[in-house]
């Protein structure tokens, strides 16, 4: 069996649900259900025995240990971290927390256990950590897209944060020969996405007569893959990565941030037209930049394509109809996860903004 971290999260949480959905290898889903983690995205495993669901904090050494003891995983693969960049401006503490010492606290916890496996179960066993593209900064418009050698120049406290656990992760390896790999992808959206970030923002702002804020003129770039996409990248790699290296996953597909917002008010003046017969673009409304916002996120996939013959099986014109018809189909999800901790963000984080 493996165990996942953070796995009612978003990406974490699709990842579970494709891996059963492909597999009958049991799995031991790690998660501290924050404000992001979210039972309810597994509600279709329920009584499954093939999913075991642990409330808990990676950076507990002592449940992660007698975890790891009593299911003697031959992986994990570790999403767990908090993830949105304007949250990580109002508060980093949480991402120090989390995602610096929580992955060190994980680290150490696998090293202990990896120690006591015997010599095959040691060579095949894999620590697989999910970081993201923005570790590597920000892009200027005529530079070629992140390779794997491209150096790190994080900008966020959250880029900052993860940046610090591919190190860790990197010297895990370089010192103590953990079998270790390492993802970097680019911007995921799809089903079971959190409100607050782009994507599922504009789509429920949409639908509820709300404004749908841009940052600053809007020209920002993302490479935006398919959530299903990078899940099957990262089964992938696990399969058959070699330990040490990392791979950067990422969908050729680099859009600003105001086309991203024109396509979803475009699928929703078709597939639920407002009322009043007015497009949803009317409600775009421009607002204070980011602070450090960076520019350009690319991703050079070539290694991942090469070595491991993956490719991404969506579109962005595929990915993104099935993600704003999941939306529409799942208003009841949109309406349970915006409580009042959901609304106390979006006050701090645009009453500041108002124009
Ligand atoms: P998310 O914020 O939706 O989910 C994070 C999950 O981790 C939640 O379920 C949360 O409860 C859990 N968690 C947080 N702290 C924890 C702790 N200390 N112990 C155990 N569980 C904890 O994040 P996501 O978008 O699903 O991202 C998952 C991973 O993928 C992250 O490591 C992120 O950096 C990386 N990533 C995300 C993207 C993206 O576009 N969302 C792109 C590339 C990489
Ligand atoms: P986000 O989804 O937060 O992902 P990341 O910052 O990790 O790339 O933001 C994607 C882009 O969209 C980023 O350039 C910031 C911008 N953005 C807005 O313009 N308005 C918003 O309300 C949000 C949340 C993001």
């Amino acid at each position: 069996m493996i165990v996942v971290t953070g796995g009612a999260g978003f990406i974490g949480a699709n990842f579970v649900l494709d891996w059963l959905a492909q597999s009958d290898e049991a799995l031991i889903n790690l998660d501290k259900l924050t404000y992001a983690g979210n039972r309810e995205n597994l509600a279709s495993l329920a009584g499954d025995p093939r999913h075991v669901f642990v409330h808990g904090d990676i950076g507990d050494s002592r449940l992660v240990g007698s975890l790891l003891a009593q299911y003697q995983p031959r992986a994990i693969v570790n999403f767990a971290a908090e993830s949105h960049v304007d949250r990580s401006i109002h508060g980093p503490e949480d991402f120090i927390q989390t995602n610096i010492v929580g992955s060190f606290h994980l680290l150490e916890s696998t090293r202990a256990y990896w120690n006591t496996l015997p010599d095959e179960a040691r060579q095949r066993f894999r620590f697989l950590h999910v970081s993201t593209d923005e570790v590597y900064g920000s892009l200027a418009s005529d530079e070629p897209a992140f390779s794997e050698t491209h150096a790190y120049a994080p900008n966020s406290p959250y880029s900052a944060s993860k940046a610090a656990s591919d190190h860790l992760v990197r010297a895990y390896h370089h010192t103590y020969a953990l079998p270790v790999l390492t993802t970097n992808c680019s911007n995921n959206y799809g089903p079971y996405h959190f409100p607050e970030k782009l994507i599922p923002l504009m789509i429920v702002n949409a639908l509820a007569g709300k404004p749908l804020p841009v940052y600053g003129d809007g020209q920002q770039i993302r490479d935006w893959l398919y959530v299903g996409d990078h899940c099957s990248a990262i089964r992938r790699v696990l399969e058959a990565g070699r330990p040490g290296e990392t791979y950067n996953v990422g969908g050729r597909n680099e859009q600003p941030n105001l086309d991203i917002v024109h396509t979803v008010c475009r699928l929703l003046d078709e597939l639920r037209p407002r009322t009043d017969g007015l497009p949803y673009r009317a409600q775009i409304t421009s607002v204070a930049d980011r602070p450090g916002h960076d520019r350009r996120y690319a991703i050079d996939a070539r290694k991942i394509e090469r070595e491991l013959g993956w490719m991404p099986a969506e579109t962005f014109a595929t990915g993104i109809l099935k993600t704003v018809n999941w939306y529409l189909d799942n208003q009841q999800w949109v309406q349970r996860v915006q409580s009042g901790a959901y609304r106390d963000w979006v006050e701090k984080n645009y009453g500041e903004r108002r124009p």
